[in-house]
C-alpha cells in the first residue's frame, strides 16, 4: 500500500478510536453513573478499516445514544480472529447483558458466540456463525445484491452484451461467496457478456486500484467493471482514469452517505450505480433494547433490503434517510387486507387466530377473505383489496407461482404486498415489500438430522416421505432441506414421497395405499405437517402396527396434539414451525405505515422437539 493511503487509513482508524473512546464514557459529557445504567451491551467488531464497517458502529452509537440508560463498549478485532475471541471472552467478564457481534470469521467465531449465548442474547450483524446458538441474526441477502447487480450490469449493456470485469472482496468470505455467486446465476445466462476476468482485492481501494493497474493492458474493451464494494469500485477508476482509459461503467455495492461514499460518487458521476447494502447497526440497537425488555416474538432473522441508487434517485435517497420517523408518523387508522389460505391444519387455525388477536390488540382495521385453499379465490381477493384501496395486503401464498399479474395490479395503486409463512417466486423482486415467516428449508434439515441421531446404529432405513402441498413453498422446501441432509447418507433411501395436501385425511388415505402397496419394510415416515402425520399413525393403527415403534414417524409444525401424541408414544419427533405470526406481521404493517424501511426477510425462531420433551414442553405450547 502506497504510504499516503496509510497515513489516511491511520487518521480514519484514530478518529474512530478517538471518538468510541469518547462514547464508552472515558471523557466527555456522554459519561454516565454506573446507577444510570440499566443494560450494558458490548459490540464486538471484526474490523475498523472498512468504511462500512465504520458506518455499523456509528449507527449503532447514534441509536444507542436515543436511550439515556443504555451504555455500549465496543471492541475491534483488527480483522483478527484470535483477537475477536479474545475481545468477546473480556466483554463477558465485563458483565455485559447482551452482545452484538460482527463476526471475522463465520467459523473461527462460532464458538465463543455459543458460548456467550449460553449465558446473555446474542445478535450477529452481517456475517452469519454456524448453527443456531445465538438470538438473532441481522444481515443483507448478498445472493440478491449480487442477482440485482447482475440484472443491472445486463441492463447497463443494453442487453447486446460486452466485457466485464469483475473485482471481488475477501477469498471466501461469505459476502463475496453469496454476491458472486447471484452475480453469476444473472450473468451466466447471458452470453453476450463475458466476464473477462475476476480478481480479489479485499475490499480495499488501494489494493484495488493497484491491481487494475497491474492489468490494464489486458482489459481493453472493457465497459463494465462490477466492484463488490464501492471502495473497489473506486480505486479501480482512479487506475483506469490515471492510465486515460475513460468510459467504463462502474457499479459498486454499499450506497453510503459522506464525501466519497457510494452515493457521493454516483452523484459526481464516477460511478454508474451502487447497491445499498444496510449495516443493520440501527436496527441491533432497536432489537437490542425489545430482546432485553423481553418482547415477545423476536424473530431469529432479519434479512436487510437493499436497492439501486443511480444519480436519478441519489437526492431523493439522501433525503429519505434524513427524514426522521416524526415527519412520517400518520393518525389514520391503517386497514391490512388478509387473504387466508384456508383451514388446512391446526397450525392454519393457529395461524389466523393470531392474525386477527394481533390485529385487534394492535389498532389495525383486519379485512379477511377465506379463500378455501384456493390459489384463484386468494386472486379474487388480493383484488377485492385493491378495489377497497385497503393500505396493505398480506397473504400465505398458496403455491409459489402464478401471482405476477395480481401482484403488478397491487404495486400500480400503491399498495404493498407482504407474504407471511409463505413465499413466492415472481420476476420483479419489488412486487413483494417483506416476507415474514419460517426457513422451511432448515425445518426440513432439522427433521433429517433428528433421524440421522436416531439411527446412528442403523445400516439401512427406508422412508416414506408425505408431502405437503404441490407446488407450495413448504412442501417444497422442506422435501429440498430433508434431502440435503439425507441425501449424503446412502443408508437412508426415500422409499415413497407422496402429496398429502398437508391434510389429516388425506394422510391417512396416501399412507394407508402405500401401507397396502408396499412390500419394502417401512422404517420412518416423514411428514411435511403434524395433520398429515395424524391421519398416517390412523392408518398404521389399522395395519395393527404400532406407530412410533414399528413405525418412527417425525412431523413438522408442533401443534399440541402432536405433543399430546408423543405423550401416548405414537409420535417420535415435532420440528417446530411457528404459526404466531401475529404480532410480528402487525408490526410490519405499523412501521410501513410510519414510514420506516422494511426487512427483505424476517423469519421467526424455531426449535425442535422430539418425544423425550414432550412432557416438560406440552405446558408451554400455545397452539
Ligand atoms: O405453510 C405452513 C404449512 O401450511 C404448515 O406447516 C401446514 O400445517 C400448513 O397448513
Amino acid at each position: 500500500m502506497r504510504s499516503s493511503h496509510l497515513k489516511g487509513l491511520a487518521m480514519v482508524v484514530l478518529l474512530v478510536v478517538l471518538s468510541l473512546f469518547v462514547f464508552m464514557g472515558c471523557g466527555g459529557q456522554k459519561e454516565e453513573s454506573n446507577d444510570d445504567i440499566k443494560y450494558l451491551i458490548g459490540m464486538s467488531q471484526a474490523n475498523l478499516v472498512e468504511p462500512w464497517r465504520v458506518k455499523m458502529t456509528e449507527e449503532i452509537k447514534e441509536e444507542a445514544e436515543k436511550h439515556d440508560n443504555l451504555k455500549v463498549i465496543f471492541t475491534d478485532a483488527a480483522g483478527n480472529n484470535a483477537k475477536q475471541v479474545k475481545d468477546v471472552e473480556e466483554l463477558l467478564t465485563e458483565g455485559i447483558d447482551l452482545l452484538i457481534i460482527s463476526p471475522n470469521d463465520s467459523k473461527a467465531l462460532t464458538p465463543v458466540v455459543a458460548k456467550a449465548y449460553q449465558n446473555i442474547p446474542v445478535i450477529v450483524l452481517d456475517r452469519a456463525v454456524e448453527g443456531y446458538d445465538y438470538t438473532l441474526y441481522i444481515g443483507p441477502d448478498n445472493n440478491m445484491i449480487g442477482r440485482q447487480a447482475g440484472a443491472h450490469v445486463v441492463e447497463l449493456l443494453k442487453n447486446k452484451g460486452g466485457k466485464v470485469l469483475e473485482i471481488q472482496g475477501l477469498s471466501g468470505s461469505p459476502p463475496v461467496l453469496g454476491r458472486s455467486e447471484g452475480f453469476r446465476e444473472i450473468i451466466d445466462k447471458n452470453s453476450k457478456i463475458d466476464l473477462t476476468a475476476s480478481i480479489y482485492a479485499d475490499w480495499q481501494s488501494d489494493i484495488a486500484e493497484d491491481k487494475v493497474n497491474l492489468l490494464k493492458d489486458n482489459l481493453s474493451g472493457v465497459s463494465v467493471i462490477f466492484a463488490q464494494n464501492d471502495h473497489m469500485a473506486y480505486g479501480a477508476y482512479k487506475a483506469m482514469t490515471a492510465n486515460g482509459i475513460n468510459g467504463i461503467k462502474y457499479v459498486g455495492i454499499d450506497g453510503l452517505e459522506g464525501e466519497n461514499g457510494g452515493i457521493d460518487l454516483v452523484k459526481k458521476g464516477i460511478l454508474e450505480s451502487t447497491f445499498r447494502c444496510p449495516t443493520g447497526g440501527k436496527e441491533s440497537i432497536i432489537y437490542a433494547i425489545d430482546i432485553l425488555n423481553q418482547i415477545k416474538g423476536i424473530p431469529k432473522k432479519i434479512i436487510l433490503k437493499s436497492s439501486i441508487i443511480t444519480k436519478d434517485n441519489a437526492d431523493q435517497f439522501l433525503n429519505e434517510n434524513k427524514k426522521t420517523s416524526k415527519e412520517h408518523e400518520r393518525n389514520i387508522t391503517p386497514v391490512l387486507g388478509y387473504a387466508i389460505v384456508g383451514n388446512e391444519s391446526m397450525w392454519r387455525s393457529a395461524n389466523t387466530q393470531s392474525i386477527k388477536t394481533a390485529a385487534a390488540e394492535s389498532g389495525i382495521e383486519l379485512i379477511t377473505v377465506e379463500c378455501e385453499s384456493s390459489q384463484q379465490k386468494q386472486i379474487d381477493a388480493i383484488r377485492s383489496f385493491i378495489k377497497q384501496k385497503v393500505d396493505v395486503i398480506a397473504f400465505s401464498p398458496i403455491v409459489e407461482t402464478g401471482w405476477d399479474e395480481v401482484l403488478k395490479e397491487a404495486k400500480s395503486a400503491g399498495i404493498p404486498v407482504i407474504c407471511s409463512d409463505r413465499s413466492l417466486r415472481v420476476k420483479d423482486d419489488s412486487l413483494e415489500t417483506t416476507f415474514i415467516g419460517s426457513d422451511f428449508i432448515e425445518e426440513g434439515r432439522r427433521a433429517a438430522r433428528w433421524l440421522e441421531g436416531k439411527f446412528s446404529d442403523s445400516s439401512n432405513v427406508n422412508i416414506v416421505e408425505l408431502t405437503g402441498t404441490v407446488g407450495s413453498t413448504p412442501a417444497i422446501e422442506r422435501g429440498s432441506g430433508f434431502l440435503e441432509v439425507i441425501g449424503k447418507n446412502k443408508k437412508f433411501n426415500i422409499i415413497r414421497s407422496e402429496s398429502a395436501d398437508f391434510l389429516k385425511v388425506e394422510g391417512k388415505k396416501v399412507m394407508n395405499d402405500i401401507l397396502n402397496s408396499e412390500s419394502r419394510k417401512i422404517d420412518v415416515v416423514y411428514s411435511h405437517n403434524d395433520d398429515m402425520a395424524f391421519g398416517a399413525i390412523e392408518a398404521i393403527e389399522k395395519h395393527g402396527l404400532l406407530p412410533g415403534k414399528d413405525i418412527v414417524i417425525v412431523s413438522i409444525d408442533g401443534v399440541k396434539s402432536a405433543f399430546q401424541l408423543m405423550m401416548a408414544g405414537k409420535l417420535n419427533c415435532t420440528v417446530e414451525c411457528n404459526p404466531l405470526l401475529g404480532n410480528q406481521l402487525m408490526k410490519a404493517v405499523n412501521d410501513y405505515m410510519n414510514g420506516k424501511e422494511l426487512p427483505v426477510k424476517i423469519i421467526t425462531s424455531e426449535g425442535v422437539f422430539p418425544q423425550e420433551s414432550a412432557k416438560k414442553e406440552i405446558v408451554n405450547r400455545k397452539y
